[in-house]
């Protein structure tokens, strides 16, 4: 995700959203995680950011401290409601505990364990955190991890770490062969979008529902730059009368 960084042009999609809502699995280094909440902190209004990963160094919440307009939950020197959270988990044992809270997201970045078995679940449970008009961004729909399972509990950074899931024994392999079924299995409610970049194709897809987002482009407009993909202009044409969330912007005639 963060080498064809979408934190840029994903924007154009969060500016619909009075209260934007992300949840990213997999934050890693927060080569993701930190432009998206420095473009958020940019919008002048409140927003939530929610990441999950099995491993999360001290280094990245000292980082999310610093920053202005971040409040994290759990940190005491914010004594503000909080803006910020980290889950250091396996999203496969967090997800439900987020369902049972009946939270919902606009924006779910999906890029944490890359293998059959993980996404296959991770896509069940996301779909129950979602409002009508929220994308889900999958990564390596398009990279080698496609049609072959990465398991991080095999890396040996990662062996310590027993709430990695270890490998399983499936039939099916990759991130691309979860998505795909996912989205075969839902019968028309999920759609997905592989976008084009100038020289082939992004590694990620964006799931939607048809229903409530009848298209999606990216605008290239006439600026040389905008052919890299974080210098993309992102358009949406959502279905207003499904999508309450993103009318109660409009009202108020942003
Ligand atoms: C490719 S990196 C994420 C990169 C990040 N999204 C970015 O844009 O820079 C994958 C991350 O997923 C985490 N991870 C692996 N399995 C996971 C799981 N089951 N639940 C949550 N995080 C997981 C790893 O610790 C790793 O930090």
């Amino acid at each position: 995700m963060s080498y064809q960084s979408i934190s840029k042009p994903i924007m154009h999609f969060l500016k619909h959203f009075e209260q934007p809502k992300v949840l990213e699995i997999g934050l890693d280094k927060g080569q993701t995680a930190i432009p998206i909440c420095h473009n958020l902190s940019l919008l002048g209004r409140p927003f939530s950011y929610t990441g999950i990963d099995i491993k999360i160094s001290e280094y990245i919440q000292t980082m999310f401290i610093s920053m202005d307009n971040i409040k994290i939950a759990g940190f005491e020197g914010h004594k503000e409601p909080h803006n910020f959270r980290l889950f250091q988990k396996n999203s496969l044992e967090i997800l439900p505990v987020l369902i049972n809270a009946g939270q919902k997201f606009n924006l779910i970045l999906l890029d944490g364990d890359h293998n059959y078995y993980t996404v296959s679940r991770e896509l069940k449970m996301l779909q129950k955190l979602c409002l009508p008009s929220t994308l889900i961004v999958c990564d390596d729909y398009n990279t080698k991890w496609a049609y072959k399972d990465l398991y991080y509990s095999e890396y040996k950074e990662y062996q310590q770490i027993e709430r990695a899931t270890r490998p399983k024994n499936t039939e099916k392999a990759g991130v691309r062969t979860a998505i795909d079924e996912f989205v075969q299995n839902s019968n028309g409610v999920w759609g997905s979008w592989h976008p084009p970049t100038s020289t082939g194709l992004m590694d990620y897809c964006i799931l939607y529902q048809p229903d409530n987002i009848l298209g999606a482009r990216f605008d290239n407009g006439p600026d040389e730059a905008a052919k890299f993909a974080s210098c993309q202009t992102m358009k949406f044409i959502f279905n207003e009368s499904n999508c309450k969330e993103v009318m109660a912007l409009k009202q108020k005639g942003e």
